[in-house]
């Protein structure tokens, strides 16, 4: 895919999750130039000079970064990663009250350098922080969104994928709802290759039973949890599958993608942030409100919006 000319994507925080977004976005070549901006000074200076040393082999991409705002100037793009990362057995919700502090002292100074700019929250607990960002900045849900469930969404099509013997790309399932504890899979319009999962009989491969489907969700639920167990922390997926976004939003591509912005009448469900499919473009991500979801989808999605409620009204939004 070609760079946009004059295009400025800035990743805000320099810790594993921001540094893997910033390499995944020069790999890919998501925009001409990649800064990245952290309080820590000696750490992004390092962890630019870092990706500086590999762009002989990125392409024509530029790399800068810093711990004065300035570094953000011109960024068409923001993403916020900055933020305490959930310990091993911590549920994203558990760090609610410390990042909303940082994405509320944050934002103000961001729209400063750059009010014109699409924000992707990614901080967790992502949903409830892009609703809380959204106030503080006054910007259109359009305009400042969360990566959402674009990272369960891909850990549900590899397991699919897998479970099949078939492309990735060609396993079309989502995860909608909370990035978190209460999100679901839409079940009920998933398909491989065009043909509903349960209804799936490839070569060499048995039927996928609703039991196995159940397990799959939980197994990407718990995703997280597993990967934090066993090595600290998550940050290559999600880094590959905010890039994703990225792209979307810098080639302007219309692409339908499961992110979260907060919703206004989306089948009677305002104020929350939560993913459901939006047309990803040039002007940010917007809910595409003809989705389909079938009576217990409704169920789950209202549980989740109902969570979301819960979890800002303790922070007193
Ligand atoms: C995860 C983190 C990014 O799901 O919330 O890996």
């Amino acid at each position: 895919m070609s760079v946009i000319e004059n295009s400025k994507l800035t990743v805000v925080g320099a810790g594993s999750v921001g540094t893997s977004i910033a390499y995944a976005s020069l790999i890919r070549g998501a925009a001409r130039h990649v800064a990245l901006y952290d309080i820590a000074h000696a750490k992004v200076e390092a962890e630019v000079l870092d990706l500086a040393h590999g762009t002989q082999f990125t392409g024509a991409t530029e790399i800068s970064g810093g711990s004065d705002l300035s570094v953000i100037e011109g960024s068409q793009v923001v993403v916020i990663t900055a933020g305490a990362k959930q310990n091993p057995g911590q549920s994203r919700l558990d760090l609610a009250a410390v990042n909303a502090g940082i994405i509320t002292d944050m934002m103000p100074k961001l729209m400063e350098v750059a009010p014109q700019a699409i924000y992707v929250i990614v901080t967790n607990p992502c949903d409830v922080l892009t609703a809380i960002a959204k106030e503080v900045s006054g910007l259109p849900a359009h305009q400042i969104f969360s990566s959402g469930t674009m990272l369960d969404t891909s850990r549900l099509r590899w397991l699919l994928a897998h479970r099949v013997g078939v492309s990735t790309d060609s396993v079309h399932a989502s995860i909608v709802g909370e990035h978190g504890d209460t999100e679901f899979p839409l079940w009920s319009t998933a398909t491989i290759g065009g043909v509903p999962v349960l209804d799936w009989r490839g070569p060499h491969v048995d039927p996928i039973t609703r039991e196995e489907l159940d397990h799959i969700a939980a197994d990407v639920r718990d995703a997280a949890y597993t990967v934090i167990q066993g090595k600290g922390a998550t940050n290559y997926a999600v880094g590959l599958s905010t890039t994703r976004v990225v792209e979307a939003i810098f080639h302007d591509q219309r692409s339908v993608l499961p992110v979260s912005t907060v919703l206004d009448d989306f089948h009677g469900v305002s104020g929350v942030a939560l993913s459901v499919p939006c047309i990803v473009d040039a002007a940010g991500a917007t809910p595409i409100k003809e989705t389909r979801f079938d009576d217990e989808e409704w169920r789950l999605f209202e549980a989740s919006a109902e969570e979301m409620r819960r979890v800002a009204a303790d922070l007193g939004h």
